[in-house]
C-alpha cells in the first residue's frame, strides 16, 4: 500500500503538498541503494482563477497522484503546470494529467526542460519558455522563475512566490528518506534526516557539486535569501521553522565542510593482510585522538557505495586500503574510487594503504586516480603480504603525515 500524503500548507493562498512515499524503490537512478526509500513531492496552488500544478511524480506512482489531485481539484482546471526539472521522479505522471486536462494548461519551465520533455514524452504544445529571473503574474501571485543549472540537470529552475517568499525548488534542497512529518518543525525528524541530506546531494548532484554553492551564491544575490519563509522540495521535508537551515546544511556539503577529527576510512581486506594495515592505522588516529569512521568489504560485507560517498563531504582525511587483484585495484575499491572521484571530489588529504602477493598494483593505480582528482595525495604504502614491523611503522608515520596535513 503506498502511503500518498495530501497535506494544506497554506490556507492563502490555498496551497497543498502531494506526497508520495516510495518504499519499494531499492537502487536511486537504477544505481544508489537507499533502502531509506525516497518521497516525490509535488504541489498544487488556487490562486484567483487560477490553478497550479508544481511539478508531477514518477510514472509507477501516476494512479496514485491523479487520485490525490483528483481530491482537490477537476484536472481539466489545471492552468498551469510548472516543471522545475523534468528527470522522470518528476514528470513521469505528466503524460496522463495533460490528458485528463485535456492539453489546456500552460506549461512553464526552461528552455532545455522543453527539448527534454519533447525527447522523454512527445510533449511539444502550448509550452511557455522563461527567461531566467522573468516574473510572471498568476492569479493573483507573482511567480518569479529562478535557473539553478545542475541542480540537478541544466533543465533546473526554481519558482519565487513573491508576495508569500515561498521558494518551489524541486531537487534543490531536496534529501532522500521517507520523514515521519512533512515539515522541519520536529527536531528530532530533522536530526534524522540530515544525514539522508547528504547522501542524496553527493550521489545526486556530487558532480556538479560547485553549483550548489554559486546557486546558493546566485540566490544571495538576487536578495531574495533573507525574504525566504518557506521551502518546499521535490523530495523530503519541507523547511518553514527555518528554511536557513537547508541553505546552510548544502552549503556546507557542496564546499565539502570538515567536522573536527572525522576520518574517513575504507577498504577491501580478502584475506585479512590489508585489514592488518588498517588496524594499525586505526590505533595510530584513535592514540591521535581521531575519530575514524570505517567502511569494510570483505568475504562478509559490501557496504553501499552511496553510504560512503555521503560520509566524504565532512570528513577531515580519508585512508584507502586496497588489495591487488589481478594487477589492478580489488574490484569492490575499484568501483568505489571511480565513484568517489566523481561524485564526492573534494580537495582532502589521502592516504593509500595496499598489500599484495605476487606484484603490487593496486596502490599506484589509486594513486594515479587520486592525484588526478582534486584529493591531495599523501602517500602510497604498499608491501606484500602481511605488514612487517618495518611496514607497521611506516603506516603509522603515514597516519601522523596524514593529520598533520592540516584541513
Ligand atoms: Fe529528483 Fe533529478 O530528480
Amino acid at each position: 500500500m503506498v502511503r500518498v500524503w495530501i497535506e494544506k500548507i497554506s490556507e492563502e493562498p490555498e496551497l497543498y503538498m502531494i506526497r508520495i512515499d516510495d518504499t519499494r524503490i531499492r537502487y536511486f537512478e537504477a544505481t544508489w541503494e537507499i533502502p531509506e526509500g525516497i518521497t516525490y513531492n509535488a504541489y498544487l496552488m488556487k490562486t484567483g482563477d487560477a490553478v497550479v500544478l508544481f511539478d508531477a511524480t514518477k510514472k509507477e506512482y501516476a494512479d496514485e497522484f491523479m487520485e490525490a489531485l483528483k481530491k482537490l481539484v477537476d484536472l481539466r482546471e489545471i492552468t498551469h503546470i510548472i516543471v522545475h526539472h523534468t528527470e522522470p521522479d518528476h514528470s513521469g505522471a505528466l503524460p496522463r494529467i495533460l490528458e485528463e486536462n485535456g492539453h489546456r494548461a500552460m506549461i512553464i519551465g526552461t528552455t532545455f526542460a522543453k527539448k527534454l520533455l519533447e525527447g522523454f514524452y512527445g510533449i511539444t504544445e502550448n509550452f511557455y519558455s522563461i527567461k531566467d529571473g522573468e516574473e510572471m503574474k498568476i492569479g493573483e501571485s507573482t511567480f518569479r522563475f529562478i535557473t539553478v543549472p545542475w541542480l540537478h540537470w541544466p533543465d533546473t529552475m526554481i519558482t519565487y512566490i513573491v508576495e508569500e517568499g515561498i521558494m518551489v525548488s524541486c531537487d534543490a534542497w531536496g534529501g532522500y528518506s521517507i520523514p515521519e512529518a512533512i515539515d522541519d518543525s520536529n527536531e528530532e525528524v530533522v536530526e534524522k534526516y540530515l544525514p539522508y541530506v547528504t547522501k542524496y546531494i553527493v550521489t545526486v548532484i556530487g558532480h556538479y557539486h560547485k553549483y550548489i554553492v554559486e546557486n546558493i551564491e546566485k540566490i544571495k544575490r538576487l536578495g531574495i535569501l533573507e525574504d525566504v519563509r518557506m521551502i518546499l522540495p521535490g523530495h523530503g521535508l519541507i523547511w518553514r521553522k527555518n528554511p536557513r537551515r537547508i541553505f546552510e546544511h548544502y552549503e556546507r556539503v557542496g564546499a565539502g565542510i570538515p567536522k573536527k577529527g572525522k576520518i574517513l576510512v575504507i577498504y577491501d581486506s580478502m584475506y585479512g593482510f590489508v585489514g592488518r594495515r588498517i588496524e594499525v592505522a586505526l590505533d595510530e588516529l584513535k592514540k591521535l585522538g581521531y575519530n575514524p569512521i570505517v567502511y569494510t568489504f570483505t568475504d562478509k560485507n559490501a557496504p553501499p557505495v552511496s553510504d560512503i560517498l555521503g560520509e566524504v563531504p565532512d570528513s577531515e582525511a580519508l585512508i584507502i586500503g586496497a588489495s591487488t587483484y589481478e594487477a589492478d585495484i580489488h574490484p569492490r575499491i575499484r568501483y568505489l574510487l571511480y565513484e568517489l572521484v566523481d561524485k564526492a571530489n573534494y580537495e582532502k588529504p589521502v592516504l593509500i594503504l595496499g598489500s599484495f602477493g605476487w606484484g603490487g598494483m593496486a596502490g599506484r593505480k589509486i594513486e594515479t586516480l587520486i592525484t588526478r582528482s582534486k584529493f591531495d595525495h599523501i602517500d602510497t604504502l604498499e608491501s606484500k603480504g602481511w605488514p612487517s614491523k618495518e611496514d607497521e611503522k611506516r603506516i603509522r608515520e603515514g597516519v601522523r603525515r596524514l593529520v598533520a596535513h592540516g584541513f
